[in-house]
């Protein structure tokens, strides 16, 4: 991706060289000028090599508002019509990649109307009526926004979904769940999938809850107080699908919140994402073995012939550092700027598309991971045993004949000790050790020692106890409309 942009970017350039020569008075703004602009700050004020990514919504939100403009009198039905006729021709071109960029005419918006201009004439010398690229950029940006938040919520779906499927065929599987890395406590493998699926629904919650206030309309704000002309905000945001219209002008003109909120919403997800890889990277290894990924997710080594190494989610894990780079660009980016609009906020584009893009692709290589993965069933439970996984089931045991908490705790944990300096599970350890605790009840004890029966003690809600993990998956089920 990033050699593509350099590539345009450096095409981009070219082409401004032979196309500004000579010229003063072609840019949207040079009546008040009378030399032409430096070809420096041409080069160093261009947005073309990443805001062109905007061109549709830029037209939408063009032909929405020639549509308003007509129905207000300010322009004729037939007009708009020619106008809309031709931003759908520009559009196409730019799709068909037959349009061509040109820094001079610094951004999207100044090239999608100086074609209108250059087709239309006059006509096309109407669109920007009651309107400014402050306002205009916004609505484009909030219009790119509000997709790209629709198209991660798809990926999300799809993550969810692999996830819950993973659930699903593993089956009764128990694994052994960490804190601090160390072993803790069984729990229903389908218990630690589901886990992710929760963290995804949180995250596609957040983006969800961002996006109602992506979708306001920011358009005739115009430059920063409103327009004197007879506009019609309410029709334009109707057509562009808005809930409602910003109540400010210099708030809305100069508004990034929207962008920074989402861009933290994609942030946590890659935190997410960050956190899992990093687990499976670690579960993959030798001193673990607990999963096999798929042949066609990894990668070899050019000189060890026995690799396979994990660097799809190693990238995962790495790319997460961008996404923080980018919201930490966004945040700063805003910290110092007086009302309304200042040119700073151009810079907001570049980590907005970034995040959502790598975040996006992480998303759906993650999905395919999860979906191919195997446990190694084998393995897992050869080491289940170790550790003393059912040391906090057999203290609640105890709890439950009468011990009180602090003393049933230590009873077991001098229970583990002895068990340590004999090389033996608790399950292994003489039924006196446990009649000792609790008179009359050590076989009974004893005999619900061990990882499987300690999954099947439990009982609380969103515990591991296989029937409220199956009470989960059904819900998930329904929720994602799984078969
Ligand atoms: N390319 C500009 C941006 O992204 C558009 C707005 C320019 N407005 C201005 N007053 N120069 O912010």
């Amino acid at each position: 991706m990033a050699k593509k942009a350099s590539q345009s970017q450096r095409k981009i350039r070219g082409q401004a060289m032979s196309a500004t020569k000579g010229k003063t008075g072609s840019k949207a703004w040079a009546g008040r000028f009378d030399s032409p602009t430096d070809a420096r700050v041409e080069q160093f004020t261009e947005s073309i090599s990443f805001d062109r990514r905007l061109y549709r919504h830029d037209i939408a939100g063009s032909i929405a508002h020639a549509t308003m403009l007509a129905e207000v009198g300010l322009m004729t039905k037939k007009e708009a019509a020619e106008i809309a006729r031709t931003l759908r021709a520009i559009e196409e071109e730019i799709t068909a990649g037959e349009f061509s960029f040109d820094i001079s005419k610094e951004d999207i918006h100044l090239h999608i109307e100086s074609e209108l201009v250059a087709r239309l004439g006059d006509v096309g010398r109407k669109l920007h009526t009651g309107r400014s690229r402050n306002d205009q950029v916004s609505l484009d940006l909030r219009l790119w926004t509000r997709d790209a938040i629709d198209q991660l919520d798809r990926g999300l779906i799809g993550l969810q979904k692999s996830f819950v499927s993973a659930a699903i065929k593993s089956g009764d599987l128990i694994i052994p769940a960490y804190t601090h890395l160390q072993r803790a406590q069984p729990v229903l493998a389908a218990h630690y999938l589901l886990a992710y699926v929760e963290k995804f629904a949180r995250d596609r919650d957040r983006l969800r809850d961002a996006r109602r206030r992506v979708n306001v309309l920011p358009l005739g704000a115009a430059a920063l107080a409103g327009t004197s002309l007879p506009i019609n905000r309410k029709r334009v945001a109707e057509l562009l699908g808005f809930d409602s219209v910003a109540a400010n002008s210099l708030d809305v003109s100069s508004d990034r919140d929207f962008v920074i909120e989402s861009v933290f919403g994609v942030t946590l997800i890659a935190e997410h994402l960050s956190a899992w890889a990093e687990e499976w990277i670690l579960w993959t290894t030798t001193e673990f073995d607990t999963i096999r990924l798929p042949d066609a997710f990894c990668t070899g080594s050019s000189i060890m012939p026995q690799k396979k190494n994990p660097d799809v989610l190693e990238l995962i894990r790495g790319k997460t550092a961008r996404v923080i780079g980018s919201l930490q660009t966004l945040l700063v980016l805003i910290k110092g700027l007086p009302l309304a609009y200042n040119r700073d906020l151009q810079e907001d584009k570049p980590p907005l598309f970034d995040a959502f893009e790598t975040v996006a692709h992480s998303v759906e290589l993650a999905s395919a991971i999860v979906e191919n993965m195997n446990w190694n069933r084998a393995a897992i439970e050869s080491k289940l045993e170790l550790g003393f996984l059912d040391a906090t089931t057999l203290m609640e045991q105890l709890i439950h004949l009468g011990m009180p908490m602090r003393s049933a705790h230590e009873a077991v944990g001098k229970l583990v000790r002895t068990a340590i300096e004999c090389n033996a599970t608790l399950a292994n350890l003489p039924v006196e050790r446990f009649e000792e605790l609790a008179p009359g009840h050590g076989r009974e004890i004893r005999g619900r020692l061990g990882a499987r029966q300690a999954v099947l003690a439990f009982q609380s809600e969103g515990s591991t106890a296989p029937k409220r993990v199956q009470e989960q998956l059904q819900h998930w089920k329904r929720e994602l409309k799984i078969s």
